[in-house]
C-alpha cells in the first residue's frame, strides 16, 4: 500500500494527540491525520523525533514513509517530544506505549500509567484518553485513578494491526473494539473512524481490553496446533502443507494461520500469551491450553536446533551455518522474540559459527557474522537454514547456492522453497511436516501443487 492507495478525507477540525512512535503509534497517528484530523505524534526518544521530524520512519512499515511524509506537508502531523505540551491542546490522547512484560510474564504498565499521571493535570476538559496499547484486563481503572479527573473518560481502543501491513489494518480493519464505561465517549471515539468501513464493537472496557488477548493468544494457539501437527505428519509420513489446505479449506475453519514454522515471535503473542496466563490466574483461573501453546512454542526453537545440528557432518570441529532471515516474520525488520534469533544464539552456544543475511539488517551482532547478500552467507557453510519467509529466497539460484556451500543440506523451517528445484541443484532438502525424501510421486506432486493453489485462491 502506498500513500496514494487510500482515499484522503477533508479537515474535521479535531486535534489528536498519540503518545508513542511506534510500529502501532505512528501508524495511528498516521492513518488518523489521512482520516482528516489534526495529529501530534511524541515520543521520548528526542532522535526518533528529530528524525521523524526529516520525514525518516525508523523502522519498515511498507507504504508508511509516504503516508506519514504527505500528512507533514499537509500539516496535518506534526511531532513532539514532550508528551504534556501536545497533550495539552488535545480532544483525543492515544496511549502507543510499549506493555513489555515482567519477569513472571505479567504485562509492565509503567509507561501507560507514568503517562496517564504526567498528562493527567493538563488535559483540557472533556478530553478522551484512549488505551491502544495492549494492557491487561483492569487497566481502563487503573488510568482513570492515575489521570485524577472526573471530567476526563477513558476508552480502550485495542489495536490488532500486524506488521508487515499496518497501513493496510488500519485503513481495512476486520473490526474496531471500543471498550468504555461511557456511551458518549465511546461513540466519539468511533467517530473518530468514520470512513473506514468494518464492524465496530462497543462494549464495556474490561470486555475490550480482553479481546485483544484472546485474539492474540488463539491466533499463537493455532500455530503451535499446527506446529504439532507438522511433527505428526513427518512421523506418519503425511504432508502438513495438504493436511493446512484440507483443514483451511473448511469455512468453519479458514486458511489464515496454518502454516507451520520455526515457532511464533515477534512483540506481540509471546508477552501476550504470557500476560493472558498471568491475568487468569490472577482470577483464580487456569488456561492449560493457552500454557501448552507456550510451551510447544518454547520447545519449537529447540527442536528446530537440534534438527539443524543432526544435519552437520560428524566429528566437525567448527561447523558453519548459513541463516537466511532473522526477523521474526517477513516484511518486517522487527527482532524482537524472533525465533531465527533464538537459533543463532542456540547455534552459537553449541559452537557453529553462523553467518546470516536478512533483507532488513545492516548492524553488527556479537559472535555472528552478517552478510550483504544471501550467497555470500551461504560461503563454505554446511547447512543452509531459511528461517524467514522472505520472498526473494524463493528465487535463489539453487546451483550457486550448492557449488559455495561446504555442505549439501538445506533446513527450511517455513517451507518456502521449492523441494524439488533444491533436490535438482544436488542438495538435500528438509522441509517442516512435509516427506523429506523427494520420490518420483512427491516430485510430481511438487510441480502441480503450485498451479493448484494459484486456481484455488
Ligand atoms: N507492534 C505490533 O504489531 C502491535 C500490534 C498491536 C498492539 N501492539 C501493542 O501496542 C503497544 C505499542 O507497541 P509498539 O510495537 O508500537 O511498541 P514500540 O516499542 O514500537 O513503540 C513504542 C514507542 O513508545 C515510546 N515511549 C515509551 N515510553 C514513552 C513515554 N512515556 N512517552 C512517549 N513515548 C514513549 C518508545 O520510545 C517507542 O518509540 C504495546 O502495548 C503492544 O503490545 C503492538
Amino acid at each position: 500500500m502506498r500513500g496514494n492507495d487510500f482515499a484522503q478525507h477533508g479537515a474535521t477540525g479535531i486535534q489528536v494527540c498519540v503518545i508513542g512512535a511506534g510500529y502501532v503509534g505512528l501508524t495511528i497517528a498516521a492513518g488518523l491525520a489521512s482520516l482528516g484530523h489534526t495529529v501530534i505524534c511524541t515520543d521520548t526518544s528526542e532522535s526518533r523525533i528529530r528524525r521523524l521530524r526529516l520525514g525518516r520512519v525508523p523502522f519498515l512499515e511498507e507504504g508508511l514513509p509516504d503516508v506519514v511524509t504527505e500528512m507533514q506537508a499537509m500539516e496535518r502531523l506534526t511531532f513532539s517530544s514532550s508528551n504534556i505540551s501536545a497533550a495539552a491542546d488535545a480532544d483525543f490522547v492515544f496511549l502507543c506505549v510499549p506493555t513489555p512484560p515482567k519477569a513472571g510474564g505479567a504485562a509492565d504498565l509503567r509507561h501507560v500509567l507514568d503517562v496517564a499521571n504526567q498528562i493527567g493535570p493538563f488535559l483540557k476538559p472533556g478530553a478522551v484518553v484512549v488505551t491502544k496499547s495492549t494492557v491487561p484486563v483492569g487497566t481502563g481503572d487503573l488510568v482513570a485513578g492515575r489521570l485524577s479527573r472526573t471530567d476526563i473518560a477513558v476508552v480502550a481502543n485495542p489495536e490488532f494491526l500486524a506488521e508487515g501491513t499496518a497501513l493496510r489494518d488500519f485503513f481495512r480493519p476486520d473490526r474496531i473494539v471500543i471498550g468504555s464505561n461511557s456511551l458518549q465517549a465511546a461513540n466519539a471515539v468511533a467517530s473518530l473512524y468514520s470512513g473506514l468501513e468494518c464492524d465496530v464493537i462497543v462494549t464495556d472496557i474490561r470486555t475490550a481490553e480482553l479481546i485483544k488477548y484472546a485474539s492474540n493468544a488463539y491466533l499463537a494457539t493455532r500455530l503451535s496446533f499446527i506446529n504439532s501437527l507438522a511433527d505428526l505428519c513427518e512421523a506418519a509420513g503425511a504432508d502438513i502443507r495438504d493436511v493446512a489446505r484440507g483443514m483451511g479449506s473448511d469455512r468453519r475453519i479458514g486458511p489464515a494461520f496454518l502454516r507451520p514454522g520455526p515457532g511464533w515471535g515477534g512483540s506481540c503473542f509471546p508477552k501476550d500469551t504470557r500476560a493472558l496466563i498471568r491475568i487468569a490466574a490472577d482470577h483464580g483461573v487456569d488456561l492449560p491450553l493457552v500454557r501448552s501453546a507456550v510451551q510447544i512454542n518454547n520447545d519449537r526453537k529447540s527442536a528446530m536446533v537440534r534438527r539443524i545440528l543432526t544435519e552437520i557432518p560428524d566429528g566437525h570441529p567448527q561447523p558453519t551455518i548459513a541463516m537466511w532471515g532473522l526477523t521474526y516474520k517477513a516484511g518486517t525488520d522487527d527482532l524482537r522474540d524472533s525465533p531465527a534469533v533464538a537459533m543463532v544464539n542456540d547455534l552459537l552456544a553449541a559452537g557453529a559459527a553462523v553467518q546470516v543475511f536478512d533483507p532488513t539488517q545492516h548492524e553488527r551482532i556479537d559472535g555472528v557474522v552478517i552478510c550483504h547478500d544471501m550467497y555470500t552467507a551461504c560461503q563454505g557453510a554446511h547447512v543452509l537454514v531459511v528461517a524467514t519467509e522472505w520472498p526473494q529466497f524463493a528465487d535463489a539460484d539453487l546451483s550457486l547456492v550448492r557449488k559455495i556451500m561446504a555442505g549439501q543440506v538445506v533446513v527450511d523451517t517455513r517451507n518456502l522453497l521449492n523441494a524439488a528445484a533444491v533436490h535438482s541443484a544436488g542438495l538435500r532438502y528438509r522441509g517442516v511436516g512435509v516427506p523429506s525424501k523427494v520420490s518420483d510421486a512427491a516430485r510430481l506432486l511438487e510441480t502441480v501443487r503450485e498451479p493448484l493453489a494459484v486456481m484455488s485462491s
